[in-house]
């Protein structure tokens, strides 16, 4: 920052602009905001009724459109004056990341359940890496149906635990509580109420056995296939 300019009369640009020439990067690139895309989903399964897919679906491309609004916001934010107790830029900030969980996790979901043929060899991936790090497939799948369980409102992750350097299974509350640092998804399952209420009452442990059983192996074993090249890199 110029020496000649006092403190308080740093706008944000100011700021931003002198962070970017310290770190080289390219101004253009920078002050645009990010944006997600809605993804479209086949879910054939009869184990959910239309309505419920219908629903949440539209929860699902609301939680996108949220995300988009925030990082707009976030653009011209005042950064000035943010602070722990009541800031305009705090509040968006804490939106940010329960909408963009939000929305990456529905679409992790989505793509991970509903496969009329879900089959899962003992020469995958994903069986070798869970049995290695679990005890044993069965063991993992007891461990996530206990996360099923154990989440408030959440989601139940199995994930690759880039400093661990191994796979666990985590509840998350509501979108973005209790998320572990260092995680890459490879296996989720939504347990928030709107997921299965309609279909199930509060019987979760069903829903939950029958997404299970239409798991859709092939999508999940790219994710290990791409934990695995994650490991590898951070390993260098
Ligand atoms: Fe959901």
């Amino acid at each position: 920052m110029s020496d000649k300019k006092d403190k308080a009369t740093f706008t944000n640009r100011d700021l931003s602009e002198n962070i970017k020439k310290t770190l080289g990067l390219d101004r253009e690139k920078l002050d645009e905001a990010y944006v997600a895309q809605v993804k479209q989903f086949n879910l054939p399964t009869e184990l959910l009724s239309p309505a419920n897919k219908r629903n949440h679906i539209e929860l699902y491309e609301g939680y996108v459109a949220s995300f988009n609004r925030i990082s707009a916001e976030l653009d011209t934010a005042d950064r000035q004056n943010a602070n722990s107790n009541n800031s305009p830029y705090r509040d968006l900030k804490i939106d940010e990341t329960y909408n963009m969980n939000a929305a990456y996790l529905h679409q992790l979901y989505f793509s991970n359940i509903s496969d009329l043929h879900s089959e899962i060899s003992m020469d995958s991936l994903s069986y070798m890496r869970l049995a290695r790090d679990f005890g044993s497939f069965d063991d993992w799948q007891r461990d996530f149906v206990a996360c099923c369980m154990a989440s408030r409102c959440g989601w139940a992750i199995t994930y690759f635990n880039t400093y661990m350097q191994r796979y666990m299974n985590c509840p998350v509350d509501l979108h973005s509580l209790n998320v572990p640092i260092g995680a890459y998804p490879v296996i989720v399952m939504d347990v928030w109420q709107h997921a299965y209420y309609r279909d199930y009452l509060k019987d979760i442990k069903t829903y939950v056995y029958g997404m299970m059983k239409q798991l859709n192996w092939k999508v999940i074993e790219r994710r290990f296939e791409k934990a695995d090249s994650v490991q590898k890199a951070i390993k260098v």
